[in-house]
């Protein structure tokens, strides 16, 4: 068992990549991004996620484009039968498709790469958080539906595993009721 798991350490390692060989997506378009998406996965290494990700659903996410090339994104999601919403405003980088923002709700700074678009299917999107001494990688699973293919679910397991987290905290979350305030 040992030897197996050293082994899965060492198949795991030669995978992964580290943060700065992550690139988000060539030629990016952000008015593209631009509307609803519905999240509908999520990975993470944070100790914040231990408890919660048992609960977590799918949310609704609606991106708009700053007029100075950031982005408001925000996030909806029902907790106990209630609505909750959460705002954030992510500034441009020099990078295109890397944005930077500190989250209103959790106090984290946050980088925030969107890896791999299509904008009319789906976004994946890295990102490497910090708060106090504490850093932590959330990757998010978003659709422009509720269903994604096979092949682009197996994609975001791909690269929860190649940026180190384990399985066991990669989640393809459960359908939730929809829910946006007016
Ligand atoms: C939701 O309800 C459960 C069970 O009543 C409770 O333990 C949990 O703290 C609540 N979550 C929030 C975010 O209010
Ligand atoms: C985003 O830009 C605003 C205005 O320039 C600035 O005050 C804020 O600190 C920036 N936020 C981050 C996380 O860099
Ligand atoms: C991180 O900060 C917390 C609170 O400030 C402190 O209790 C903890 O020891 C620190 N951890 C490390 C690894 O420095």
């Amino acid at each position: 068992m040992a030897s197996l798991r050293t082994l899965l350490g060492v198949v795991l390692c030669s995978l992964m990549v580290s943060s700065s060989e992550i690139l988000p997506q060539a030629d990016f378009d952000l008015q593209a991004m631009a509307g609803k998406w519905y999240r509908t996965g999520i990975c993470s290494d944070g100790q914040w996620f231990v408890s919660r990700k048992a609960n977590m659903k799918t949310g609704t996410a609606i991106i708009t484009p700053t007029e100075d090339g950031g982005l408001e994104l925000s996030f909806f999601s029902l907790i106990n039968d209630t609505c909750q919403k959460m705002e954030n405003l992510a500034n441009k980088t020099e990078v295109p498709g890397k944005f930077t923002y500190k989250s209103r709700h959790w106090g984290y700074v946050s980088e925030m790469l969107m890896v791999d678009v299509k904008y009319d299917e789906y976004a994946l999107t890295y990102s490497f958080n910090t708060r106090g001494n504490e850093t932590f990688v959330i990757n998010r699973l978003f659709g422009r539906s509720l269903d994604l293919s096979d092949e682009v679910q197996e994609k975001f397991r791909q690269f929860c595993l190649q940026t180190g987290i384990l399985p066991e905290y990669t989640v393809l979350l459960p359908k939730s009721v929809e829910c946006t305030l007016a």
